[in-house]
């Protein structure tokens, strides 16, 4: 028997199959759900998105009422994203910190009400700056790292104390993550409040529905000079290390489908922190209108491009298919 004959037909059945792949599995404990908590609507309202199909903004009690069904099907964690009235917002991003803001108003609502649910929740300005930028600029237009990440600082004790498991920040700035841990321990909530960092994340086009959810998009320039070039596989390892040696609890690399290579280096870079990686809206939106065009079934391909992602290194999948896949889970015995 020559040692290249390994796809004999009928001899990978199911079991063998899943003996190739044990550690690439699928399952509900690794799935977040990203959703979106707004004041552009009444509470108990929820609007479309454009660009977003099927994706939703909600108001804090509509919100409420779509995950409780969801925590029952076994929604084990969500990501929380604030979408605020423009008039809520200001060059250094202050509402982010008011207890009116929809973010900071859901929170402890959702502690009490879903108490099994685990909540992260994005800590960027780019949802609460008047100019979009993710940071606070200077008077020349570019951002001005200490006060950013000062300020990111301030919101993310707010949102621990308010009652998020994990904080996520997405901003990219040098030394957030340094100033997120030490505020949080100096407020006795460092080891109670674990932190997410947005570590490699790509100046990518797949952005685009999430900016109309958000309503996000930069007035003027772009994010190209904190977020990473896509060219660089070496800036993505140099990120994870920076937030590493600043004491990120967890990574993530983002996009994931056009960065698989990214995930297998920080993985193999960092084998002992759990890495997330963020299907982001644009990865949806394609998945959903081919599927819809009929360029193939839904499911199948949302399945093929998580295992992927698992493949290559991936602890935790960011999806916005996420309830589809508490069905699917559920209906197979495993993927
Ligand atoms: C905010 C943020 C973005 C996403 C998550 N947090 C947009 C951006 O950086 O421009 C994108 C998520 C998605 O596309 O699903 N900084």
């Amino acid at each position: 028997m020559e040692a290249s004959h390994i796809l004999h037909s009928g001899y990978f059945n199911e079991t063998l199959r899943s003996w190739h792949g044990s550690n690439t599995l699928l399952s509900t404990n690794q799935l977040i759900y990203p959703v979106f908590v707004t004041d552009l609507v009444p509470d108990e309202s929820s609007e479309e998105i454009p660009n977003f199909p099927e994706q939703r903004r909600y108001g804090v009690d509509a919100l409420l009422d779509h995950l409780s069904p969801l925590v029952n099907k076994g929604l084990k964690t969500i990501i929380l994203f604030g979408v605020t009235n423009s008039s809520c917002k200001n060059p250094t991003g202050d509402y982010a910190s008011s207890k009116d803001s929809p973010v900071r108003r859901c929170l402890p609502m959702l502690r009490a009400k879903l108490p099994s649910l685990t909540i992260a929740v994005d800590l960027c300005l780019c949802g609460y700056t008047s100019h979009g930028h993710c940071g606070i600029l200077k008077p020349d237009g570019t951002i001005d790292n200490q006060a950013s990440i000062t300020r990111l600082a301030e919101i993310a004790l707010d949102f621990a104390k308010d009652g998020a498991h994990i904080i996520a920040p997405s901003d990219m700035m040098d030394g957030r993550i340094d100033a997120i841990k030490k505020i949080l321990l100096v407020n006795n909530l460092g080891s109670s409040v674990a932190v997410l960092s947005y570590s490699s994340k790509f100046a990518s086009c797949f952005y685009g529905p999430f900016r109309d959810a958000a309503q996000s998009a930069p007035s003027a320039g772009n994010r190209r000079a904190y977020q990473l070039p896509v060219v660089s596989a070496g800036l993505a390892i140099r990120a994870a290390e920076r937030d590493v040696n600043e004491g990120a609890d967890m990574l993530m690399v983002k996009p994931g489908g056009p960065f698989l290579d990214i995930i297998k280096d920080v993985k193999q870079r960092f084998p002992h922190h759990p890495l997330a990686v963020y299907q982001v809206s644009g990865e949806y939106a394609m998945l959903w209108h081919a599927a819809r065009a009929n360029a193939f079934d839904l499911r199948t391909a949302v399945i093929e491009s998580l295992i992927g992602m698992r493949r290559a290194g991936a602890d935790i999948l960011i999806t916005y298919f996420t309830p589809q896949l508490l069905d699917w889970l559920k209906e197979a015995q495993q993927y």
